[in-house]
């Protein structure tokens, strides 16, 4: 049997073993794929016992994303650009980090609006947290030719854009809606409006019709920001899928299949919501 894990501290909420156990099931796979719950203190050791046990590899998630980079005898190149892992992989008796969180915000992207590149114009960016980094990267990979960043902390932004060059610009969070105006692509990669947290107070009235707008926020999977987004004409996609393609990478690589984002996971995800 191939096993794989999810560690993380906490790890109740994490949704990886409803999104793997489905595709192990689909493909027939005889494997397994379990939260592990891991203090810090303990993660290098804990990585080390599964290695000793058999682990195909794990996922890793807060607050681990760093340490999961250190620990690496290898690191793919996204992932030393994002400065974090969440994914992996123990092959030889050696561990490779990667970080699929980019991959798996493009693919949602491109699944829920295929054209959304074409002719691409700016694109605004609000946070500038971990997420924030992946998605920069991500959409700076996929040519966007310019990325306006804005954050309530703008030093916080002004540090990330300095990591990622010219094509990033930092403005004021207070001048955001005014921004929306010339982007094709908007994207709160905070958490704010997601249930427990503060709403995003954003309105979408400068927002051209021709905007795409996605929340990495899945929980409402309709947020206010998609919402009134909407209300304007713009296209919108959820945050779930982002989500769910972040775990095809770990899949593939541990249990030998390429698995698809279908309908059905995402209605067994949302159930658990
Ligand atoms: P993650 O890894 O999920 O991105 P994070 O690194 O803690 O989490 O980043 C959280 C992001 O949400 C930051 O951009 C944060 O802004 P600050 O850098 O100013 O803290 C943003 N955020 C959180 N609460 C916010 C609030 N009430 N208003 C505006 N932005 C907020």
């Amino acid at each position: 049997m191939i096993k794989a894990a999810v560690l993380g501290y906490p790890i109740a909420q994490s949704k990886s073993p409803i999104i793997h156990g489905h595709w192990l099931k689909k493909h027939g796979i005889d494997g397994s794929y379990v939260k592990q719950e891991v203090a810090p203190k303990n993660f290098s050791a804990h990585i080390q016992e599964m290695i000793a046990q058999g682990y195909a590899g794990a996922n890793v998630t807060v607050p681990h994303k760093h340490a999961a980079l250190e620990i690496a005898d290898t690191v793919s190149s996204r992932a030393t650009a994002i400065g974090a892992a969440n994914t992996l992989v123990f092959r030889d008796g050696k561990i490779h980090a990667d970080n699929t969180d980019g991959e798996g915000f493009i693919n949602n992207l491109t699944q829920g609006a295929p054209n959304w590149n074409a002719g691409m114009g700016p694109a605004l960016v609000l946070g500038a947290g971990g997420a924030a980094r992946a998605v920069l990267h991500a959409l700076l990979d996929a040519g966007v030719p310019e990325i306006i960043l804005v954050n309530r902390t703008r030093a916080r932004a002004e540090d990330l854009a300095s990591v990622f060059g010219r094509r990033v610009m930092v403005a004021d969070w207070g001048d955001a809606e005014q921004a929306s105006a010339a982007v094709s692509t908007l994207v709160n990669t905070t958490a704010l409006g997601m249930v427990g947290c503060d709403p995003l107070h954003f309105s979408c009235a400068e927002l051209s019709s021709n905007t795409l707008v996605n929340d990495i926020v899945y929980n409402p999977l309709k947020t206010d920001l998609l919402r009134n987004a909407e209300k304007q004409g713009c296209a919108t996609v959820d945050g779930l899928g982002m989500l769910l393609h972040q775990a095809v990478p770990g899949f593939e690589a541990w249990f030998g299949a390429r698995p698809q984002v279908d309908p059905e996971l995402r209605q067994k995800v949302l159930a658990e919501l």
